[in-house]
């Protein structure tokens, strides 16, 4: 039979035993979840298959995060899909993983469009191999026009490599004399990034029990929560994204200051 899950409701119905939903505070959910997708080989190789096997299943898991995201009513999903450092992994892999991008693209296109996710790239995909780059420009085109969640993909991303390319474009601005050097302040640095326009990630999720950041979103995260997860990505899915936004809700969010818990309570 087929299933609705059209709906909030519907999509959560039936939750694993242990995860009770009403924990969840559907008012503060965060406006930008952002997903470091690691594991993958390690999820095949310990069921004595392909690492590209690995990668396929994190397509599958990537597909329904970004439903459960939608559903709810996420502004931002933003996830790592490939880094600037990915490129020293054996050639083969390299191919298999940029044949992926663009064929998953190309047969998401309907899920893209039936829930009006707009995607952007983070990252230089003009340095992708033709196919994929062309594949990806064609993508972009076919859902500019949607409205809805954000789907930020980062593909030959790294924050350094990012923030290198925003002083590089704030200086041409200088030296064009569109700039004075103090206007450079902390907007102007965002507005530089391949984030510009998009809120900073309040919720980074890494699965895979990896407790580093792997040249992330290095200025976006700087007061983000962090959920770390020993799940690898094929096994992440909707249930445990909820169980991360509980966490999360959990936090004593300070950035500096007191924030509203313990810490703000001066009985002395
Ligand atoms: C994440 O899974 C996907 C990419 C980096 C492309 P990995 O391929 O890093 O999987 P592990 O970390 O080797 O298990
Ligand atoms: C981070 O995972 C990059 C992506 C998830 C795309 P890696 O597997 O490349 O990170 P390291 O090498 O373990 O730091
Ligand atoms: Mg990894």
């Amino acid at each position: 039979m087929e299933t609705d899950d059209s709906t909030f409701e519907s999509y959560f119905a039936n939750p694993p035993e242990g995860l009770d939903m009403s924990l969840l505070d559907r008012s503060r959910v965060p406006r930008h979840i952002s997903c470091i997708m690691d594991g993958n080989g390690r999820w095949a190789v310990a069921r004595g298959m392909s690492r590209g096997e690995g990668h396929k299943a994190g397509i599958v898991s990537l597909r329904e995060i970004i439903t459960a995201c939608v559903r709810l009513d996420v502004e931002v999903l933003s996830a790592y899909a490939f880094s600037t450092e990915n490129w020293k992994r054996p050639q083969a892999e390299v191919n298999l993983l940029m044949h992926l991008f663009a064929q998953t693209f190309i047969e998401e296109l309907p899920l893209l469009k039936r829930e009006n996710v707009r995607v952007v790239f983070l990252g230089d995909i003009s340095a992708l191999p033709d196919q994929t780059r062309e594949v990806f420009e064609y993508g972009l085109n076919a859902c500019a026009d949607h409205t809805g969640m954000v789907l930020a993909l980062a593909v030959n991303y790294g924050a350094r490599a990012e923030l290198a390319r925003a002083a590089r474009l704030l200086a041409k601005k200088v030296a064009e004399g569109k700039l004075a050097p103090d206007d450079i302040d902390e907007d102007a640095v965002s507005g530089a990034l391949y984030t510009a326009g998009l809120p900073d990630p309040e919720l980074v999720i890494r699965t895979s029990g990896e407790f580093r950041l792997s040249n992330y979103l290095l200025w976006q995260s700087a007061y983000s929560e962090f959920y770390i997860t020993d799940t690898y990505w094929p096994d992440f899915n909707r249930w445990e994204l909820v169980s991360a936004i509980i966490a999360f809700q959990h936090r004593d969010r300070r950035f500096g200051g007191l924030g509203t818990g313990k810490a703000a309570r001066d009985d002395a």
